[in-house]
């Protein structure tokens, strides 16, 4: 068994906080366990609760599509979510849950060890940047964040539920296009030492 595997045999069984009780399935993540693009959403919701995989409802079609329109497919990517139990009722993650689930995904980013990691919304986003900061001021930018490349977008449930139809897809199309030019550049070197920051210390800490 890999070592990601092992993590995610680890979720399974996890009783670490309240969301534990309400669960059908544990969703860890899926993909590509060596992908070089990773994306990050919030929570599982009533489909991906019940297969066990991420984005799999309404929201996971249209991450579907947008890949397609950068020719990625979902099994070349890595996709999976700060919660990995379904909050009742699709509630915002907890600050405890999130505390107590993080150290998952901590190592899942540790073991994929993605190239860029597209934040899908605002709770992923704060997390792995480390700062409170809304999604709409941030989509788009580009953060070097511990040797990875880090770009915010919005949730795309967010997209789907918008006041007016189709609010932000444009944005969103932009900032897949974006990961698409990222994707294809040349590795940089790593750097020698760790550069601190300590405007950035998120997940990458
Ligand atoms: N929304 C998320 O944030 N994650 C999923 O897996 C599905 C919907």
């Amino acid at each position: 068994m890999g070592a990601l595997d092992d993590v995610a045999h680890r979720a399974s069984g996890c009783e670490k906080c309240r969301l534990a009780k309400g669960r059908t399935k544990v969703v860890f993540g899926a993909g590509n366990p060596s992908a070089d693009l990773m994306f990050v959403g919030e929570a599982p919701g009533f489909h991906e609760d019940r297969q066990g995989l991420p984005f799999v409802g309404a929201a996971g079609a249209l991450l579907t599509n947008l890949l397609g329109g950068i020719e990625l497919t979902r099994e070349q990517v890595y996709i999976a979510n700060v919660l990995k139990c379904r909050p009742p009722g699709n509630r915002d993650p907890m600050p405890d849950e999130v505390e107590a689930c993080s150290p998952y995904l901590v190592e899942q980013i540790r073991l994929i060890d993605p190239r860029v990691i597209c934040t899908l919304g605002n709770f992923a986003t704060q997390l792995l940047l480390g700062r409170k900061v809304g999604i709409s001021r941030v989509r788009g930018q580009r953060f070097d964040v511990r040797g990875r490349i880090l770009v915010p977008t919005f949730h795309p449930a967010a997209i789907l539920r918008g006041g007016r139809p189709g609010a932000g897809m444009a944005e969103m199309e932009e900032d897949f296009r974006m990961l698409a030019k990222l994707l294809g550049e040349a590795a940089p070197a790593p750097p020698s030492a760790p550069v601190e920051d300590p405007e950035q210390l998120g997940l990458f800490s």
